[in-house]
């Protein structure tokens, strides 16, 4: 099968061009302005919208196997395809959680038989994903993982981490570390600022997150170590990770969305603004804005993290941690950063689908001979962001209202597709 997508707007790795995409079976077979259209079986009609290689989110979690009342595989990765994204980086806080290869085992078999995106597991970093005891076997991981991480928990020992990355750099992959200092928490929900002190709740500090970032980018120039930072939230692991950067160590970092639009100034009391870490100040808030600008930021994932609307029910203090971000990240950044000539839409591209292939050595693109993953999105759509319509079976997102532009009309996976927009007519 021979599809030619004509008239759309693509991006050919640095601009957009007007042109043509041809896709056999599951891969592109040419692209461009002077594309051959002949001998296609099936023409689509892109009326000029904007054609991205497929987005992907380094950071996103399923909920199975282990817990599909919050999640599961078929509409988590749903929510991933009406998002635009053609592959997702699954966190390992499952049950079983991936940490032998029979426990993964069980992991692959769901994503063999449900996925509707490309689902590459994270192995656990330490047996139980405890951030604690015993670590997992690296090599015989390896090959089925894109990483190493115990996400949901950092790893408290330094001689335990130590030891992890050196293992994890033998096999080549990366350690994606969720940086928490335990003993820091104090019992802490939200950020430990003003919201938080005005309202009489408890804190998490910035601490906590930034002395494992420094801690673990010690370890990492010790080790080599490829060393990649979970949801970046605050100033001073900014500020880390570009120092680290400028000695020119294999340290990279993400952060997501609501980081990036939202501080505490903008909490209510409503679980729908609580997940972990917390929603920092506006100085934060900026200073994650200059390291996306800067490049220090090379990455934005969503921290996709659903939970059962009744976990979700018990206010700041008592909802469980996380929101879900797949369905709105896109034209969220696109309406609130690039609108308003923060950042080039290149640039959004760079950040949610070129740099994490790059960083996470993952391939594609668009270009002839790569895996046919693209999505086609309308930036002339506006809406408000409505929780009822995501495919996700997770509904917390302290975006509800929002209004936003740009909408996934189309996503293909291996030359399929994965999303089709009701209004969207060929
Ligand atoms: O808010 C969060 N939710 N942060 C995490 O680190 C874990 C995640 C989850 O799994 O729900």
């Amino acid at each position: 099968m021979r599809t030619l997508y004509r008239n759309a707007s693509i991006f050919d790795g640095e601009r957009f061009v007007t042109g043509n995409l041809v896709v056999d079976g599951e891969r592109i077979a040419g692209i461009g302005p002077d594309c051959d259209p002949a001998g296609c079986d099936a023409v689509v009609d892109l009326g000029g919208r904007h054609l991205l290689p497929g987005l992907v989110d380094v950071h996103v979690h399923l909920r199975e196997p282990g817990f599909p009342q919050k999640e599961t595989m078929a509409t988590g990765t749903a929510a991933a395809a009406h998002g635009g994204y053609t592959t997702v980086c699954a966190m390992p806080n499952l049950n079983p959680a991936p940490d032998s290869p029979e426990t993964l085992g069980v992991e692959l078999d769901v994503i063999r038989r449900d996925a509707r995106v490309k689902v590459l597991p994270y192995g656990c970093i330490t047996m139980g994903q405890r951030g604690a005891g015993e670590l997992v076997d690296f090599a015989a991981l390896a090959p089925y993982v894109v990483g190493f991480s115990d996400d949901g928990r950092g790893v408290q020992s330094e001689a335990l981490m130590e030891e992890a990355m050196r293992r994890a750099a033998a096999v080549h992959k990366p350690i994606v570390a969720h940086c928490e200092v335990d003993e820091l928490l104090r019992g802490g929900y939200i950020h430990d600022g003003d919201y938080c002190h005005e309202h009489g709740h408890r804190g998490i500090s910035s601490e906590s997150e930034w002395r494992q970032v420094e801690r673990d980018i010690a370890l990492a120039e010790r080790t080599g170590c490829q060393y990649h930072v979970c949801h970046v939230s605050t100033r001073e692991s900014v500020e880390l990770v570009r120092r680290a950067r400028a000695r020119g160590l294999a340290v990279s970092c993400e952060t997501a969305p609501h980081y990036l639009l939202l501080c505490d100034e903008d909490l209510h009391e409503e679980g729908r603004f609580k997940m972990n870490p917390p929603l920092r100040s506006r100085a934060d808030r900026d200073a994650l804005r200059e390291g996306v600008l800067d490049g220090t930021i090379e990455v934005i994932a969503t921290d996709h993290a659903p939970h059962t609307a009744e976990e979700k029910a018990r206010g700041l203090a008592g909802s469980a941690m996380g929101v879900v971000g797949l369905e709105c990240a896109f034209p969220l950044l696109y309406t609130y950063l690039v609108k308003p000539g923060m950042l080039k839409l290149e640039r959004l591209v760079a950040l949610m689908s070129l740099n994490p292939r790059r960083i996470f050595r993952l391939g594609g693109g668009l270009q002839a001979g790569a895996p046919a993953d693209f999505t086609v999105i309308d930036l002339g759509a506006s809406y408000d962001i409505d929780p009822g319509h995501f495919l996700s079976k997770g509904h917390a997102t302290p975006f509800a209202g929002w209004r936003v532009e740009g909408r996934t009309m189309l996503t293909v996976v291996d030359g399929r597709e994965a999303y089709r927009d009701p209004s969207f007519t060929k």
